[in-house]
């Protein structure tokens, strides 16, 4: 039996809802697909699942534990809660960068509403768990309209990633809400694997896959301690 066939897997989907107030909010168009689709193909991979996703229209694969949230504070709690047992960490959540500094309970009517959103940084979750990293097998994503594998690299140092999945987005066929992508995975080592394009779901298998190969050589490759 592989080392690897009984990780604890956790993995982020989907976007993140910054209210303005109980009708408006601050959002991008990620569907979640990614992240369901690595969730499928982990537990195909004997794996257990935390799944931590924004509000999506997708069923969680059965296995999967699902921990819904809707803002980027409540996705970092949820992560920060699970992710000191998490064997492997994959972030695939399209995270807002931004969020709004005032909330208004009442609905803001607009013949007096301001015409600036005074708006604050919100949380680097990879980057705090990359920060507080021992044992854990980190791969981000870094979705781009320009300069993929320069921004993507950028992201694998600043937020010590063991891999980034980089992806374009922008172009027909791919991205946020299509079925099928590209990708290039950008490793520590300094070297990158390209796929597809293909169906996520078959991305999907192909990260997990070679998640578990890197880790089953490495376990052989460390030394044991007799
Ligand atoms: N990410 C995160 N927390 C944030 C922002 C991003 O955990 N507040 C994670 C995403 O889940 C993804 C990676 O960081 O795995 C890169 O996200 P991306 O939006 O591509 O990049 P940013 O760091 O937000 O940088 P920029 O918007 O400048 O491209």
């Amino acid at each position: 039996m592989s080392k690897t066939s009984s990780l604890r897997c956790l993995i982020t989907a989907g976007p993140t809802q910054e209210f303005i107030d109980p009708v408006r909010f601050i959002s991008n168009p990620s569907t979640g697909k990614m992240g369901f689709a690595l969730a499928e193909a982990a537990l195909k991979q004997g794996w257990s699942v935390d799944l931590v996703s924004g509000p999506v229209n997708l069923q969680e694969p059965d296995g999967a534990i699902l921990y819904p949230v809707v803002s980027a504070e409540s996705m970092y709690h949820q992560v920060d809660a699970l992710f000191d047992a998490c064997d492997v960490c994959i972030m695939a959540a399209a995270v807002s960068d931004f969020t709004p500094i005032e909330y208004s309970e009442l609905k803001v009517k607009k013949d007096t509403a301001k015409r600036t959103i005074h708006l604050a940084k919100t949380i680097d979750i990879l980057k705090t768990m990359g920060e507080r990293k021992q044992a854990q097998f980190i791969v981000g994503f870094a979705a781009e309209t320009d300069n993929l594998e320069a921004n993507a690299t950028h992201k694998l140092h600043a937020k010590n990633c063991d891999w980034v999945i980089a992806n374009k987005i922008g172009e027909e066929g791919t991205g946020f809400g299509s079925d099928n992508n590209t990708i290039t995975i950008l490793k520590k080592d300094g070297t990158t694997e390209t796929h597809g394009p293909t169906s996520k779901l078959a991305l999907a298998q192909t990260i997990i896959q070679a998640i578990s190969d890197t880790l089953d050589n490495t376990s052989e490759n460390t030394p044991s301690s007799e």
